[in-house]
């Protein structure tokens, strides 16, 4: 028997397997191919949206993690950087307003009935601007606090809450996690999303488009809201008003869809913000120590 008879007995004597070899083999071929021009379409589609969104006029950019050559930063290399000089204060001061600043934020608290009376717009600019100072990986910025003071839009935020808090309570969350909530008196009926005179929605951006069209990643993106989050909430103290932190479960898409927010942003935060209802009440919680959450090495 020569080599080639020799395939062709082979080939025949086994031909089950020989097919379903071949049948793996094309299967396999296909998906990596498929996936691959699913990925350029994708690349293509992307650029295409963006030169919608640009009156047409599409922006020719390289894919630069391919070619390091065309690596170009978000911001220019040469960005100047200017002397920076904050008033030097003496040390005395430092103590007496690091003592200040802890004893107001102390009597911070969460609260969860709120007076009707309205907030200035002023007011409500400069804690959004407050929040917007805050630090940023690679200064990407990567948040957008929509405020709704419109009743009609508070009345529909309230129904979306209300009906999926409805069904996290009822079986989404853990029966630990519905326990732990009873000492705050919490359920799915929330009047203060339509009762507070504001309600500040926290998103978080994790990507955004550059204006040469290339994506621009934001690294950091969840603790960099987070710090943000908290710079407003210090403001918010700070001039004399209330909010209650939540982060309403699932609500994400229905509530990004009833405010036309983008596809690139999450909601994070809802924070209702006015001043207390004069009949409100907090849980008298106690802080944890110093000494339990501070080491000093
Ligand atoms: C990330 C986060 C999510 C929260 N979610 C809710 C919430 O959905 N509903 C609510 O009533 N309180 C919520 N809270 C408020 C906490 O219950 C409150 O901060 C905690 O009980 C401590 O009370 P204090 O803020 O008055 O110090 C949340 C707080 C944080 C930080």
């Amino acid at each position: 028997m020569n080599f080639i008879s020799l395939v062709v007995w082979t080939l025949e004597s086994n031909c089950f397997i020989v097919y379903t070899v071949m049948i793996v083999l094309f299967v396999a071929f296909t998906m990596f191919h498929k996936n691959r021009l699913e990925e350029n379409q994708n690349r293509i589609g992307l650029k295409k949206k963006f030169a919608n969104n640009n009156g047409g006029r599409e922006r020719e950019h390289h894919d630069d993690e391919d070619d390091p050559d065309f690596l170009v930063p978000a911001f220019p290399e040469d960005t100047p950087h200017i002397p920076y000089k904050p008033p030097k204060r003496p040390m005395e001061d430092v103590l007496r307003r690091s003592l200040d600043y802890y004893e107001l934020m102390a009597k911070r608290r969460t609260v969860r009935k709120f007076s009707t009376e309205p907030i200035p717009q002023e007011v409500l600019d400069n804690i959004v601007k407050t929040a917007g100072t805050s630090p940023s990986g690679a200064h990407t910025e990567p948040w957008t606090f929509v405020v709704v003071q419109d009743p009609s839009t508070k009345e529909a935020i309230r129904g979306i809450v209300e009906e999926e808090e409805e069904q996290n309570y009822a079986r989404r969350m853990s029966r630990q996690w519905v326990t732990d909530l009873k000492p705050f008196a919490t359920n799915h009926i929330k009047p203060y999303l339509s009762e507070a005179p504001a309600l500040i929605l926290v998103f978080r951006q994790s990507y955004s488009w550059r204006a040469d069209g290339k994506k621009k990643m934001h690294y950091y993106n969840e603790i960099s809201v987070a710090i943000a989050a908290g710079f407003l909430l210090a403001a918010i103290q700070y001039c004399g008003l209330v909010a209650l932190t939540s982060t309403p479960l699932n609500c994400n898409a229905r509530l990004r869809d009833l405010l036309s927010r983008p596809a690139n942003e999450r909601l994070e935060l809802l924070l209702p913000v006015g001043r207390p209802h004069e009949e409100a009440t907090v849980p008298d919680l106690i802080r944890k120590d110093l000494h339990e959450i501070m080491f000093n090495v």
